[in-house]
């Protein structure tokens, strides 16, 4: 039993992947479009904070360790964070925090992921908030979103399990550029059971971070456009995932995936993240759909690994694709299995 002087949060979250890409900021982290993600069930930062009541400190005072080893690089990211968020967390002026952070991700994988990081380290700031200051927070899970949002853009969207849509669009109800929302009551059956193997091309750091990608959307010649169109295919993903329209979604979540790569490759400082075995892999899925007419596709994010997604009814067919023809393609042979996910889970009493 911890006396009330040390508090104690301990959350898992999932990292998300996004349907329709946000790419390009405005003002204080928030987003130039909106963007829909499914949670992944599989990719997960386990965090855990014990918060030290101390004397008040002009900085705010941390211990951080990753997989059990300390992280200065991760601990100077996360100290910066924290001084934004003494804003609304300002019992940070008076406690140190000791943060322990893990990932699920396969050892060695390469991949960090600072959605499923920013929306564990959130969801224990506001755990922490309500036993510091007393109260329940109204809004906890939006708020939780919120400040992962400040951490990083797409970690609002890994609050909630499922289906999700960040940014403010007309006619969206609720749509906020603050916080994600949940959109799971407006998904058909033929979502519910996507899967997402993840096949790792390349495990190295990439050459250009999100973060300055973002950056260079400020100077880019067809940035007016690719907000608008980002609009529009939000609107039109949200309505093929009410109507359940496969071929659709197949044609408007690969059209998303390629235009990030050729917005990077075309922006005023170019930069390309597919590598050669990217490309291979999306014309060997391309050559399997157009043989099999089987419901799988694929999306990037900002890098060279491949999200194949299909739909559960297909996955043995699916498994055996990835292991007969794509595995070779994968950097030691490295991939790994998501279904979609049910958000984050408070395991302080776990
Ligand atoms: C291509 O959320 O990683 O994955 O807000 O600077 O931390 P920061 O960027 P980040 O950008 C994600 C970009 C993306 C698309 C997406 O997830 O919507």
């Amino acid at each position: 039993m911890k006396d009330n002087n040390q508090r104690f949060a301990s959350w898992q979250s999932p990292s998300n992947i996004a349907l329709v890409k946000y790419w390009g900021k405005k003002g204080q982290q928030l987003p130039a479009n909106p963007s829909i993600s499914f949670t992944l069930d599989n990719a997960l930062t386990h965090t855990q904070i014990e918060a030290i009541q101390t004397e008040n400190q002009s900085q705010v005072s941390i211990d951080f360790y990753f997989e059990n080893a300390k992280n200065p690089a991760f601990e100077s990211k996360i100290l910066a964070y924290l001084e934004i968020a003494k804003s609304e967390f300002n019992w940070l002026a008076n406690h140190k925090l000791i943060i322990y952070s893990k990932n699920t991700f396969p050892h060695s994988s390469g991949i960090a992921s600072s959605a499923s990081a920013f929306s564990a380290l959130a969801l224990c700031l506001c755990d922490l908030h309500e036993q510091i200051i007393g109260v329940s927070l109204p809004n906890f899970f939006e708020k939780a979103s919120y400040w992962a949002r400040i951490g990083s853009g797409s970690a609002c969207r890994s609050i909630y399990g499922g289906f999700n849509l960040w940014g403010h669009s007309n006619n969206i109800t609720n749509s906020s550029d603050l916080h994600a929302i949940n959109i799971d009551e407006q998904i058909h059956q033929n979502f519910k059971t996507l899967t997402d193997t993840i096949l790792i091309v390349e495990k190295g750091k990439k050459s250009v971070s999100s973060t300055q990608g973002h950056a260079l959307l400020k100077e880019h010649p067809f940035a007016k456009l690719r907000y608008e169109l980002a609009d529009a295919n939000t609107h039109q993903l949200l309505s093929i995932l009410k109507n359940g329209d496969i071929k659709a979604f197949i044609g408007l979540v690969e059209s998303e995936a390629l235009m990030l790569h050729a917005l990077m490759m075309t922006s005023p400082t170019p930069f390309i993240l597919m590598k050669p075995n990217t490309v291979a892999v999306l014309e060997k899925i391309w050559e399997f759909r157009n043989q099999t007419d089987l419901n799988l596709l694929f999306t990037l994010d900002a890098g060279a690994n491949v999200h194949l997604i299909s739909t559960a009814e297909h996955n043995e067919q699916v498994q055996n694709f990835v292991k007969n023809e794509l595995v070779g393609y994968c950097q030691n042979g490295l991939y790994f299995r998501n279904a979609t996910g049910q958000g984050p889970k408070n395991i302080k009493n776990a």
